[in-house]
């Protein structure tokens, strides 16, 4: 069930919601404190004030489907989406943007995936987290975020506390038209290092997040701090 440029991008589901993030839409930016404790699912961040404008639709937004696609999109498609979802000067303009926190809009994305257009004040970044089994892509529309990721697979259960090797870190730059798809299990923090300029990007996961995991770190040490499922972003 592909879907056109067309419907691709001229459906986000714009609500206006004061209690939800998406899922890489972190948390720190939610008008409820429970939710900053527990961050969304995925790229996002900091957002302090309860006033702002958070675009979060339901989980499951009509049009999106359930289904399941008998062959899932790929990374490739997924990272195709974003691009031209981010090429989309209108669907982009028309994301509010708040100095005081992330701002975010479910969009429909293709073969059932989970898709956000999200903005991005000055200074605000989604802390580390991961995908679970969801394999994504995002891609700067406007300004320029940071990617800080992990080279490697975290194990699934029974730690606490990871003590990373030297040499795993990744870090990317990405402005806008630049982006990149990722795997399962993949690991990282989204931020916008600018002091003045707003970014906004556009992610894709599929399948849907099922849940997150959220990771203090110290140094080397990666320390689990919170698994978030879709209901703890409603
Ligand atoms: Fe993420």
């Amino acid at each position: 069930m592909s879907l056109s440029r067309t419907s691709v991008v001229s459906t986000p589901v714009v609500e206006l919601a004061a209690s939800a993030s998406p899922a890489e839409a972190d948390t720190t930016s939610t008008s409820k404190p429970t939710a900053l404790v527990a961050p969304l699912p995925t790229e996002d961040a900091a957002s302090e004030g309860s006033s702002s404008v958070a675009v979060a639709p339901d989980a499951n937004v009509p049009g999106t489907g359930d289904e399941r696609p008998s062959t899932p999109p790929t990374q490739a498609e997924l990272l195709d989406f974003v691009r031209r979802a981010a090429a989309d000067t209108e669907l982009v303009a028309s994301l509010p943007l708040d100095p005081e926190g992330r701002t975010w809009a479910r969009l429909e994305g293709p073969g059932g995936s989970e898709a956000w257009l999200i903005g991005w004040p000055p200074g605000t970044g989604t802390g580390w987290h991961d995908h679970a089994d969801s394999v994504g892509a995002f891609l700067t529309a406007a300004g320029e975020l940071t990617e800080n990721a992990l080279a490697v697979r975290l194990p699934t259960d029974g730690w606490k506390t990871l003590e990373l090797s030297e040499g795993v870190d990744r870090h990317r730059k990405l402005s806008a038209g630049r982006g990149r798809a990722f795997g399962s299990h993949h690991v990282h923090e989204v931020l916008n290092e600018s002091a003045t300029e707003h970014a906004v990007s556009v992610h894709a996961y599929y399948p849907p997040l099922p849940l997150m995991r959220r990771f203090s770190r110290s140094g080397a040490v990666l320390r689990l701090e919170q698994v978030e499922r879709p209901e703890d972003w409603q």
